[in-house]
């Protein structure tokens, strides 16, 4: 059995965020006015999707039947969430150094875990424009992707889906895209992110993000989002690559680290 450790690190700032309850159809969360980016976001009829339980415990995402591995996220999520609070950050990029690390599982379990916290709302982006996974992982094919919004103009509230978790909407994507780094860089995000942020001051917006070394993506979405998640692979991630990592990402806020993939009895 595998589990979680976190070392959090870097701390500053104060205030503590709002409260928002959100019924199952308030998958929903309210109504918009005008967006800078295409519209109005309306997320009134957002759709649930059934994930698949069996495909979400072969990638290793939390379904509750391993209450060891729900126990280490919850531990994750509180860390995060005081550490987030305490800044007044609502926005979390998840990356990690090299290929493989485990971006995605922790992105979703901690999205699950988060949403779980019954005072928060939840949006997780895939954000890995290069690879998109989020939606294989929990079983589904979306209609739309992310990519469907960027580029096509395809109304956000088409892409959004609720996977039968309360509090927890996924902004998923099913093909990869060139140029990803530009599109994540452009005025266009970071007027959506801004959105993001304003609209719903106690929601939290999770980003799966491609790794730090492998492409300038997280490098480019600097300036757009809050803070950063690093995980290492425990076994897997070299220090050299380690310290690449945090040298390429030196101007971000990095929240803390991840150690994923550690023995139980290796937990502290
Ligand atoms: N703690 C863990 N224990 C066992 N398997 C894990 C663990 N974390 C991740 N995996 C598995 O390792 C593989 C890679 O994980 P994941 O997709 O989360 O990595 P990633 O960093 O997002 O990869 P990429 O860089 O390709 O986006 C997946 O098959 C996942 O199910
Ligand atoms: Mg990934």
């Amino acid at each position: 059995m595998e589990r979680i450790k976190t070392a959090l690190e870097k701390a500053s700032a104060n205030r503590a965020a709002g409260s928002e309850h959100l019924s199952r159809r308030s998958q929903s969360m309210g109504t918009s006015d005008s967006s800078a980016v295409q519209g109005p976001i309306l997320y009134l009829q957002t759709r649930i999707i059934q994930p698949n339980q069996r495909t979400m415990q072969d990638h290793r995402i939390l379904t509750g039947s391993d209450p060891v591995s729900v126990n280490a996220y919850k531990v994750l999520r509180t860390q995060v969430l005081q550490r987030l609070e305490t800044r007044d950050w609502q926005t979390l990029g998840i990356t990690s150094p090299t290929s493989g690390d485990g971006k995605t599982v922790t992105a979703i379990n901690l999205a699950i875990s988060l949403a779980r916290e019954l005072h928060r709302t939840v949006l997780l982006v895939d954000a890995d424009l290069r690879s998109p996974e989020i939606h294989n992982y929990f079983g589904f094919s979306p209609e739309y992707g992310f990519v469907d919004y960027l580029r096509h103009s395809q109304p956000l509230e088409d892409v959004l889906v609720n996977p039968g978790i309360d509090r927890l909407v996924l902004l998923p994507n099913h093909r990869p895209i060139e140029n990803s780094s530009e599109i994540l860089a452009s005025p266009a995000m970071g007027e959506l992110v801004a959105q993001f942020k304003a609209r719903y001051p106690s929601r939290l917006v999770l980003f799966d993000l491609p790794a730090v070394l492998t492409s300038d993506d997280a490098l480019s979405f600097i300036p757009f989002i809050d803070a950063f998640l690093m995980v290492l692979r425990n076994g897997k991630t070299s220090r050299g690559e380690t310290e690449q990592a945090f040298e390429v990402m030196k101007d971000a806020n990095i929240l803390g680290t991840v150690l994923n993939g550690c023995d139980t009895k290796s937990y502290a």
